[in-house]
């Protein structure tokens, strides 16, 4: 998303964006599940404008990586009432700028399908957890069939449209091959349901 103006005016549109994707996912719930138990040092990759950070309800403390200068300013308004201690850093998923093993879970919410390079951002996250620690997601993936070959014919001109989303990734398929137990939960449905996304997933991988 850049820096610069234009990267304010997009991350204020995301963020309008995703208000409806709160309601289309019950985001609370949803959120809840993902991040309310995790203990200890998280870090958070992508964590745009902030909307995780309310619902750590245990954590001791959250790093928030997000590469854009328009989303990181908007993150300040999403901290009244939260619990942990909370940084922001201006840092990418495919360079974490952390020593390994440095952190008990990590979190990825709508990230994978957007990063420019999947491999390197799961093995940065595999790094930087100890061992046996929990990457919580809620990601999409390529769905099978012919929709996932409309993904693949797709994808090219949705990565322009959608804030450089890909929807056609094999992101639970790669995360097995960079070291993770993966473990789904029920697919999550979207209300509407999108077209040509999905379909969309939480669940933990755990660095073996
Ligand atoms: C679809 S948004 C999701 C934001 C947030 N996780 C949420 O729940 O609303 C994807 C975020 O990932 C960030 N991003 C894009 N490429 C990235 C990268 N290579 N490393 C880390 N974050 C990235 C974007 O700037 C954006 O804030």
């Amino acid at each position: 998303m850049g820096n610069g103006r234009l990267s304010n005016v997009l991350a204020r549109q995301y963020d309008r964006l995703s208000e409806r994707l709160e309601k289309g996912i019950d985001g609370p719930r949803l959120r809840t599940t993902l991040v309310g138990d995790l203990t200890g040092r998280v870090v958070e990759i992508g964590a745009g404008t902030g909307r995780n950070l309310p619902y750590y309800a245990k954590a001791e403390h959250v790093v928030a990586v997000e590469p854009s200068a328009g989303m990181r300013a908007l993150v300040p308004g999403k901290l009244a009432g939260v619990v942990p201690m909370v940084e922001v850093i201006d840092a990418t998923g495919e360079h974490l700028p952390f020593p390994d093993e440095e952190f008990d879970a990590a979190v990825a919410f709508l990230l994978l399908c957007v990063v420019d390079d999947l491999d390197a951002v799961l093995k940065e996250i595999h790094r930087v957890l100890k061992p046996g620690g929990k990457l919580s997601f809620f990601e999409h993936v390529r769905d099978t069939g012919r929709r996932g070959r409309a993904q693949d014919l797709a994808t090219p001109l949705l990565r322009r449209v959608q804030f450089g989303c890909r929807p056609n990734r094999r992101t639970i398929e790669r995360m097995e091959a960079t070291g993770f137990a993966v473990h789904l939960g029920e697919p999550v449905a979207l209300r509407p349901k999108p077209p040509l996304s999905g379909p969309y997933f939480s669940g933990t991988a755990i660095r073996r």
